[in-house]
């Protein structure tokens, strides 16, 4: 499946035989995938069928779930995230991500950019200045904040502005890849076209995942795609192989719409 896809090197994420419960619940069964590095991979899939799950998996975000756990191997640069070894703060620099619903903190647009490089790498005044400023034009949002960024609450923003200061913050601290979960589907179509074109254009920088529900949405920006149902991976590849020519009925059904 992976081998018309990516040569070796090209693999960033590398998931074999996972399987996910929340307590007696088994949302994964068997998730075996490599995902290319620099491209926008979707996954889709109807409701439930562990999108997130899968997601979160990926930089730990499950962790914190009480009764869940896991089996299998997640390999990220070659290295199991799981491992005892695994330090969850470079972990999740490494691996941003980016929610549903944009989720500023309560303060200043500069602040929200600023606050995580300060406490992690200790810069300095000049030295954030640029990298709010950098952040802010990588996510398509500086001409739209330029004069007053320093001192605009970020609250006050629109919701397509939020998210892609949500994006701006999580670029700032330099991640490799960006997990978006639903991300547009919040936003109103005009905020969610400027978050398409934003994931475009940053892939070939960074890796992105993104879960969307909405298929002409993974049709416009990515380059391949992981169709899940019920806990299953069950087709994944270039995104025009998986809509114009999947190789299983249930793919097929599900793309044209028969079912989800
Ligand atoms: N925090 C949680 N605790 C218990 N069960 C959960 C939790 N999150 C998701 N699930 C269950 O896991 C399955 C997969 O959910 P999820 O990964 O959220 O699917 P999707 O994102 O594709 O809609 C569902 O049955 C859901 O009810
Ligand atoms: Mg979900």
């Amino acid at each position: 499946m992976v081998s018309e896809i990516a040569s070796r090197e090209n693999i960033v994420v590398e998931a074999k035989d996972v399987d996910f419960y929340y307590g007696k619940n088994q949302a994964l069964k068997g998730v075996t995938i490599q995902i290319i590095r620099n491209k926008v991979t979707c996954l889709i899939g109807p409701s439930g069928c562990g999108k997130s799950t899968f997601l979160r998996s990926l930089n730990r975000m499950n962790d914190r779930i009480a009764g869940a756990r896991h089996t299998g191997l997640i390999e990220i640069d070659g290295e199991n995230i799981y491992s005892r070894k695994t330090d969850l703060m470079q972990l999740r620099r490494k691996v941003g991500m980016v929610f549903q619903k944009p989720n500023p903190f309560p303060t200043t647009v500069y602040e929200n950019i600023a606050m995580a490089p300060r406490i992690h790498y200790g810069f300095g005044e000049r030295e954030l200045n640029e990298i709010v400023e950098t952040a802010l034009q990588k996510a398509a949002l500086w001409d739209e904040v330029k004069d007053d960024y320093k001192r605009k609450h970020a609250l006050a923003l629109s919701g397509g502005q939020q998210q892609r200061l949500c994006i701006a913050r999580t670029l700032a601290i330099n991640p490799e890849i960006i997990l978006m979960d639903e991300p547009c589907s919040a936003l109103d179509p005009i905020s969610t076209y400027k978050i398409e074109e934003l994931i475009k254009e940053l892939s070939g920088d960074y890796t992105l995942i993104v879960v969307t529900h909405n298929m002409h949405q993974a049709g416009r920006i990515s380059s391949h795609t992981a169709f899940f149902n019920l806990g299953e991976l069950v087709e994944y590849g270039t995104t025009e192989s998986i809509f114009q020519r999947p190789a299983k009925r249930e793919t097929e059904d599900y793309v044209s719409g028969r079912f989800g």
